[in-house]
């Protein structure tokens, strides 16, 4: 059942319910009511007229003063007023009508003339209009020597009652229309939302992400729009970076490869007889095989770290050896690019827990991309102090620095400033990613034109070796 039944389904049940119960309740009411109330009136006047009669007529013969005594009674009344002796004869009727007939038969009757009052509903016996009856004994000195018996028609009753119940019954329809009209468009709303999104959904399956979500409502289906357009939008995103990733890393493959083709076949047609240039180009095959091997790494690394599937494997590494490990490593390229390359370490660091193949990796990323963004005269320097804790390990350059905007990118797997710059965007992805592992923080910090500062935070502590 879809939702917009549901809905509409359940409001209009609980509504008709609740109209229904109200309606019994009202129309119950409205009846007893008016009901009620004339045979209240009623009972009035015929109390009224027996304590009139014990009063001033005590004494005198029934049948006799009955004429009197029923103009009295009747004065006071639009009912019909009776007068019946002790066993229920009909004396005096206040309409003229006046047959020798015993009333006995009627339950009020009987009730009065022993003493108590009492009232009687019922069809009357010629007319067959709905009638109410109330008798009530006539006393002297405690003892019943007639009755008193008010009848009233209740035709005009019933027809006001029956007027109020359908005019009830009416306002009840009236609610369950606007109810069922205000649910539909409840629902309608609702659904109008639900398939606006579904449309954008289907789309999406069908690989279509630059569709948006019309939000409609500032509600919770607002905010699945939102999230939903958020999504597309990422997904989009996530499309044209690994697009231009196959490109640049095709771009990145190709190069070394036709370099070491190139070379091959020149040391195939004339390597034999030039020793010099035999071994240049062996030496250049080699450097390019290198930086393949090195692509290829870090695209098997990357994956591996994205399904999970990495170790680190700790031990105990020494930071400050490891940073001026690695400027021995990079210094030739530095010297070359005319930039200076120094570090800064705090000798009594103590040695912390890490994975140290893996933060080498790390550390040479981090300055790889300083060298690649650093011109002569810069200067780039990597420093290592603890703090409260932490062991801080940073390299910070006097290159190009990188804008706000690009800032909050440059961690994402493939994403480059410079989309043709070499490099497969990949570097800091894993960076942050190992950093992670070893239960530390990656920090950039950068301005344009002044240079770039990459800090990383590990816990000098780190007593289990993790896999994730
Ligand atoms: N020190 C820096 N100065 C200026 N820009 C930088 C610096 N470090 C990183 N970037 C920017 O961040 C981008 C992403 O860096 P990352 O190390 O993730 O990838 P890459 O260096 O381009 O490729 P890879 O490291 O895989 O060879 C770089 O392309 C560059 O635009
Ligand atoms: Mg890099």
């Amino acid at each position: 059942m879809g939702i917009r039944k549901r809905l509409v389904g359940s409001y209009f049940g609980v509504i008709c319910l609740t109209v229904l119960i109200l309606e019994i309740f009202l129309i119950l009411f409205v009846n007893y009511y008016y009901f009620h109330n004339v045979e209240r009136i009623l009972m009035n006047q015929a109390e009224l007229s027996a304590s009139f009669f014990q009063q001033y007529f005590a004494g005198e013969d029934l049948e006799k003063q009955s004429g009197r005594l029923l103009q009295g009674f009747a004065s006071q009344s639009e009912a019909e007023v009776q007068i019946l002796d002790s066993s229920g004869r009909l004396l005096r009727d206040s309409t003229g009508y006046r047959a020798d007939k015993s009333m006995a038969e009627y339950a009020d009757v009987q009730s009065a003339i022993t003493g108590r009052p009492d009232t009687w509903k019922g069809n009357d016996p010629i007319t067959r209009e709905p009638i109410l009856a109330v008798s009530f004994p006539l006393k002297a000195h405690d003892k019943t020597i007639g009755v008193v018996r008010f009848v009233t028609s209740l035709t005009e009753t019933i027809k006001t009652v029956r007027q109020i119940a359908v005019l009830l019954v009416g306002v009840g329809l009236l609610v369950l229309a606007i109810v069922t009209l205000l649910s539909l468009l409840l629902s309608w709303t609702i659904t109008r939302s639900i398939k606006d999104l579904k449309q954008a959904a289907d789309r999406m399956t069908e690989g279509d992400f630059s569709i948006r979500v019309h939000k409609r409502y500032r509600d919770e289906l607002g905010s699945l729009a939102d999230t939903l357009n958020m999504m597309a939008g990422r997904i989009a995103q996530s499309e044209q970076l690994k697009n231009e990733f196959i490109s640049s890393v095709s771009h990145e493959l190709r190069t070394p490869l036709t370099s070491i083709k190139g070379w091959v076949v020149t040391l195939k047609a004339n390597g034999a007889g030039d020793g010099r240039l035999f071994q240049d180009g062996l030496g250049i095959i080699d450097s390019e095989s290198d930086r393949l091997a090195r692509m290829v790494d870090e695209l098997l690394d990357f994956s591996k770290l994205d399904s999970g599937r990495i170790n680190v494997r700790f031990e105990a590494v020494n930071l400050p050896e490891l940073l001026r490990h690695i400027e021995r490593q990079l210094a030739p390229r530095a010297a070359r690019q005319g930039v200076t390359l120094e570090v800064l370490a705090d000798e009594n660091m103590p040695e912390i827990q890490a994975d140290e193949n893996r933060l080498k990796q790390v550390l040479i990323n981090l300055v790889d991309n300083a060298l690649k963004f650093t011109e002569h005269p810069g200067r780039i320097t990597l420093q290592v102090y603890s703090n409260s804790g932490y062991a801080v390990l940073a390299v910070e350059d006097t290159g190009s620095g990188i804008s706000e905007e690009n800032l909050k990118n440059v961690v994402q797997k493939f994403y480059k400033v410079d989309p043709h710059a070499p490099g497969s965007g990949l570097g800091l992805a894993i960076s942050e990613q190992i950093i992670k592992l070893h239960r530390g923080k990656l920090h950039i910090f950068s301005r344009p034109g002044q240079g770039t500062k990459v800090e990383i935070c590990l816990p000098i502590e780190n007593d289990r070796n993790l896999t994730i």
